[in-house]
């Protein structure tokens, strides 16, 4: 795996190792082909650590968000039952994208249901330490904001934290699905590179669905 290079990305050129590069996909518009590679690299790698996904219950924290989005499509891509939280607001956008159960984070009680045998968790705090209880035994706990708080780990419980990492070749898949009309890119908004503070105060409020994109 290459190492991620944090930072130094709002600029015209940069250098980029040959082997994180994929084509981009050509139903995208450079500023959608801008919104995919972290957020859904990172989505894509926090499924394939849990394994096989096919046939299985996995719950998306946040599946409106940036990397939720693209979590709930390649799951239900790869054949899983796909439950997923978010604002009333956005539940409708959750359906469209094929989530089974969408879930109003605000009034839903997650452990009403079965347990998962995946909990993607894109939020963290509150939200991770709820989500053991959403595992069944012998089940996942993938974590993306922060690590694991092993003060609250449970015995039978598979949990880890994924750091996503450039990969060209997962990178071409996921164009392949995206050209092929498999997997929708969500961009909220378009704003130029000079109003990159606002957009950093938009991500912020943490209501973003999809991406904003920053046009140099
Ligand atoms: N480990 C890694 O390599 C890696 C890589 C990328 C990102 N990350 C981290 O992963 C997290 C998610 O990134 P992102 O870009 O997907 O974030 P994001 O797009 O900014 O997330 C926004 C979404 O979060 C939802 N949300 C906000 N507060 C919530 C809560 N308390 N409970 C449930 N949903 C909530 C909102 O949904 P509603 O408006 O519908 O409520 C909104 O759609 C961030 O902390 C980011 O730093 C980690």
């Amino acid at each position: 795996m290459l190492p991620l290079p944090y930072g130094g990305a709002y600029q015209e050129l940069c250098t980029v190792p040959v082997a994180a590069l994929a084509p981009r996909p050509t139903r995208l518009t450079f500023e959608e082909a801008a919104a995919v590679p972290l957020a859904a690299l990172t989505a894509w790698q926090a499924l394939a650590a849990a394994g096989t996904v096919a046939g299985r219950r996995v719950l998306v924290h946040a599946g409106a968000g940036g990397v939720g989005h693209f979590a709930v499509q390649f799951a239900k891509h790869a054949g899983a039952h796909v439950t997923a939280t978010a604002s009333a607001r956005n539940l409708d956008f959750l359906r469209r994208l094929g989530v089974d159960e969408p879930l109003d984070r605000a009034e839903a009680d997650l452990s009403a249901g079965e347990p998962h045998d995946l909990v993607l968790d894109t939020v963290g705090g509150a939200v991770q330490r709820s989500s053991w209880a959403l595992v069944r035994p012998g089940g996942t706990l993938i974590t993306l904001p922060e690590p694991v708080d092993e003060a609250y780990r449970v015995p039978g419980i598979a949990a880890r934290r994924v750091i996503v990492a450039p990969d060209g070749a997962a990178l071409g898949e996921i164009g392949a699905l995206i050209d092929r009309g498999a997997v929708h890119v969500e961009v909220q908004e378009v704003l130029p590179l000079r109003e990159a503070a606002e957009a950093h105060r938009i991500s912020r409020q943490g209501r973003v669905r999809g991406k904003l994109v920053l046009s140099v």
